[in-house]
């Protein structure tokens, strides 16, 4: 298995955030290249506790490969973040210090074609996160109703021509390659919002059938909320999302436990009594330095933001 090709996004910023000291218990939600968790393994060691997991098992192989100190202190999970409970009671942990995610795929997944993420080269219709689940892109594009197509992408790609593209796509079905899919997509994207855009006219579809596959949002809200459960007090969860509706749902999520009552405005008196759980430390996500997607243009759409449990 080859080293990893990722270049970490907002790591400095991301980890600075969660306030480490040596002895810390961490839970790094996700692996990739696992630039992010050296990193935190070096502020916590001697006497921390790293958990670090990934959904994508090359990743956690090739980390245990390549990383130098195997130690029982240290967890590498092949998991769901969505588990995160279940990957502490088996480590035997309650509450931990800080957790950190950099979500979305590490360029070791986008570049191997094989994956089915790139709609810039040729690969079967894969873009499985988890390489044993059961639903694939396949599936997704060739037994989806138009009218589901046309809803994801849509709803997961803020796609202005969803309709066109899902007709366009049931009509050439079935659709086994990538190059296939994009070339579909191109054909009906007007040409001058093709020459307007600054992205590839697949990027927005690609992503939106990637969503659904890996079924991303409802994975994520199960995270921050369970996360934010086993937080110490005083710990500090980071989150660095890379488009508008992964970003949307961390700012909700992390906005909703700040508040005090959540009952709906008609309600004439609280019957919630819910409590803030904690405080956000990012009232605007911070954003990645123009130094940083000159380096790596990957960085340009992140966004951080940070909590801390009170
Ligand atoms: C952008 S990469 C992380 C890169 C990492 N921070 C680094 O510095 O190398 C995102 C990783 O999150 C993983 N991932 C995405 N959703 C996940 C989920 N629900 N549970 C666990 N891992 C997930 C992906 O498989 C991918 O490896």
């Amino acid at each position: 298995m080859e080293s990893t090709k990722h270049i970490s996004v907002m790591q400095n910023e991301a980890i600075e955030f969660l306030n480490l000291k040596k002895g810390m218990t961490v839970v790094d939600a996700t692996l990739g290249g696992g630039g992010y968790t050296r990193e935190i393994y070096k502020s916590i060691m001697p006497g921390g506790t790293l958990i670090t997991c990934d959904r994508d098992i090359d990743a956690i192989n090739r980390f245990k490969k390549d990383f130098e100190v195997i130690a029982n202190n240290i967890h590498i999970v092949h998991s769901n973040y969505s588990h995160i409970r279940k990957i502490l009671k088996d480590a035997n942990i309650d509450f931990v210090d800080a957790i950190v995610a950099d979500l979305g795929l590490s360029s070791d997944q986008i570049e191997k074609t094989d994956r089915g993420f790139s709609f810039s080269d040729v690969g079967l219709l894969d873009m499985r996160m988890n390489q044993s689940a059961d639903i694939s892109a396949y599936d997704i594009v060739n037994d989806s109703s138009e009218e589901e197509l046309a809803q994801i992408i849509f709803m997961y790609g803020d796609e202005k021509f969803a309709r066109r593209i899902a007709s366009a796509i049931c009509k050439e079905r079935p659709i086994q390659d990538t190059n296939v899919l994009t070339e579909v997509i191109v054909s009906v994207i007007p040409h001058r919002v093709q020459q307007r855009s600054k992205i590839h006219p697949a990027t927005r579809t690609f992503q939106a059938i990637r969503i659904a596959v890996n079924d991303e949002f409802e994975h994520l809200k199960v995270f921050l909320t369970e996360g934010i459960e086993v937080l110490q007090k005083s710990g500090r969860f980071s989150i660095v999302s890379f488009h508008s509706g992964e970003d949307r749902i961390v700012k909700n999520i992390f906005r909703t436990n700040a508040r005090g009552c959540i009952c709906a405005p008609e309600m004439p008196v609280c019957r919630c009594e819910h409590v803030p759980q904690v405080r956000v430390l990012t009232k605007k996500p911070l954003v990645t330095s123009e130094e940083e997607i000159r380096d790596n243009p990957r960085s340009r759409s992140a966004r951080l933001r940070v909590v801390e449990k009170i």
